[in-house]
């Protein structure tokens, strides 16, 4: 495996590799990495002839009270794995490679933006975009790998690869989950014992709403209060938002019967954890 560190020489890496129509696939993450990353990981490897992994923990889209100085660091361990898994290429800028003195350029998805865990984290899908759209410009691979675990990402890409014609398919994995339902997360490091106990209540949250609207509640605001209740049993917890959407628009919907994502997202002491699924 080979580990970069400059655009340039991972821009004509990657261009090489492209060589004869062969497919370069593209995983982003910002490391600590887990079971979630590496099922995008091994989805990449099966489709594509070389797989490239970006590692950077990208200041622009934490806020300021948020984790970016205490965000788990496992280069180390990082790096072992995904060479075990067979990956090519690791891409592991500086701060100051992706955001040279000045850089005063961002991409943002207006209305999508400011849905779901933009309402909360201003700032935090414009730092996202931004990034994604400099790693792509980079890669610029083929298809490029993301995590159904984060569901609005999901769809702010593939509307920034839509409006602004990246020439690449976007792939959505999944959501890799403990075998006690907790969606796998690098920030599940932060949770003490306790802690881990009571995450399990967004799942537990999540699975309620499945099972009323497999026995036919359509209406999102009765499944959303029953999210509600299940959360108010754990109060160490605290529920950031539990909403009903359409997948693609992020736009709350009333009436399940199409088909809806439903995003919850909470703190858990002082973690902040994010899960959802589909209706
Ligand atoms: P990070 O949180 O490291 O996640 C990298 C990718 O792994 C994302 O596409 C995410 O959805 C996916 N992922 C994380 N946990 C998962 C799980 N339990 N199951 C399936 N996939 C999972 O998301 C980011 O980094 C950043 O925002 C990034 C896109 C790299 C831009 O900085």
């Amino acid at each position: 495996m080979k580990i970069v560190h400059s655009i340039e020489e991972m821009r004509s890496l990657c261009r090489a590799a492209k060589t004869n129509g062969q497919r370069l696939g593209f995983v982003p993450t910002m490391g600590a990495l887990h079971a979630g990353h590496l099922a995008l990981v091994r989805a990449s490897l099966a489709q594509c002839k070389t797989t490239a992994v970006s590692i950077f923990v990208n200041p622009t889209q934490f806020g300021p009270n948020e984790d970016f100085a205490k965000y788990p660091r496992t280069l180390e361990r990082d790096q072992k794995m995904l060479e075990a898994e067979g990956v090519s290429l690791l891409f592991t800028p500086t701060v100051e490679e992706i955001y040279p003195k000045g850089a005063s350029t961002f991409v943002t998805v207006e209305g999508l933006s400011e849905r779901l865990c933009g309402g909360t984290r201003p700032g935090h899908f414009r730092g996202v975009a931004t990034v994604v759209s400099k790693l792509f410009h980079i890669v610029e691979p083929d298809i490029a790998y993301f995590g159904q675990k984060d569901a609005a990402q999901v769809a702010i890409i593939r509307k920034m690869v839509r409006d602004l014609a990246f020439a690449l398919e976007i792939a959505v994995v999944p959501i890799v989950r403990e075998p006690d339902g907790l969606a796998l997360s690098s920030r599940n490091a932060y949770l003490t014992p306790s802690e881990r106990k009571q995450a399990l209540v967004l799942y537990r949250a999540l699975c309620r709403v499945q099972t009323l609207a497999d026995k036919g509640e359509r209406n999102s605001r009765k499944l959303i209060e029953v999210a509600q209740d299940i959360f108010r049993e754990e109060p160490g917890v605290r529920l950031d938002y539990v909403e009903i959407v359409n997948q693609e628009t992020l736009d709350p919907v009333s009436d399940v019967s199409q088909g809806a994502l439903v995003a919850v997202a909470a703190f858990v002491g002082t973690t902040r954890l994010i899960d959802n699924i589909v209706l």
